[in-house]
């Protein structure tokens, strides 16, 4: 079934070339998650990949939230949104990685990551792996435990595995 489920992924995720930049190859989601069977499939795995309990599953903008959200609700799991700077209202902690030109910064809400939480990390891409290990380098500031990270795409010759050392990391689909 896992098999399948990665078989229609590759099928719907759409390539666009030269998009947002010349030279990139843009992988979009959105035909996925129009197709009811293919997203609640995907869902599925994601949230299958994991074993023990799960307290939260943290999830980063934008489109992120369209997975972890409903990986969060099949496994009985409250949601945390990771949001790009300036968006969350209350106190938060911030933590900025480098870019391929200049640099991001994402936020959470710490007041809604106990101590000692399990979380998940679920993305749509795991690409440079910078998202992923400042997701990481933020819960784990929490004193939350990291339990594994789930994406739908990794983009395995852009090396993001390598800044995520000693992770349980699940994929749906690899690509080069
Ligand atoms: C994309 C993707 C991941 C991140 C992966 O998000 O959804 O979050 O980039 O890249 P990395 O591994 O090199 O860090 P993007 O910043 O484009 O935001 P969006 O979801 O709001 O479009």
């Amino acid at each position: 079934a896992r098999a399948d489920v990665a078989r229609r992924a590759d099928e719907l995720v759409r390539l666009v070339p030269d998009y947002p930049l010349p030279g990139v190859l843009f992988r979009d989601i959105t035909p996925l998650l129009a197709d009811a069977d293919a997203f609640a499939g995907v869902v599925g795995t994601l949230a299958a990949g994991t074993t023990g309990p799960v307290d939260l599953v943290a999830g980063m903008e934008a489109r992120g939230f369209l997975l972890a959200a409903p990986v969060a609700a099949a496994l009985g799991s409250g949601v945390v949104p990771v949001r790009k700077a300036g968006k969350l209202p209350a106190p938060t902690a911030s933590q900025s990685y480098a870019l391929e030109y200049g640099e991001a910064t994402i936020e959470i809400h710490p007041a809604t990551v106990p101590a000692g939480a399990r979380v998940l990390v679920v993305d749509d891409v795991l690409a440079t792996g910078g998202t992923a290990a400042a997701t990481v380098e933020l819960l784990r500031g929490c004193g939350a435990e990291v339990v594994g990270l789930a994406f739908l795409v990794e983009i395995a010759g852009l090396g993001g595995r390598d800044l995520l050392p000693g992770l349980a990391i699940d994929t749906v689909l690899t690509v080069d």
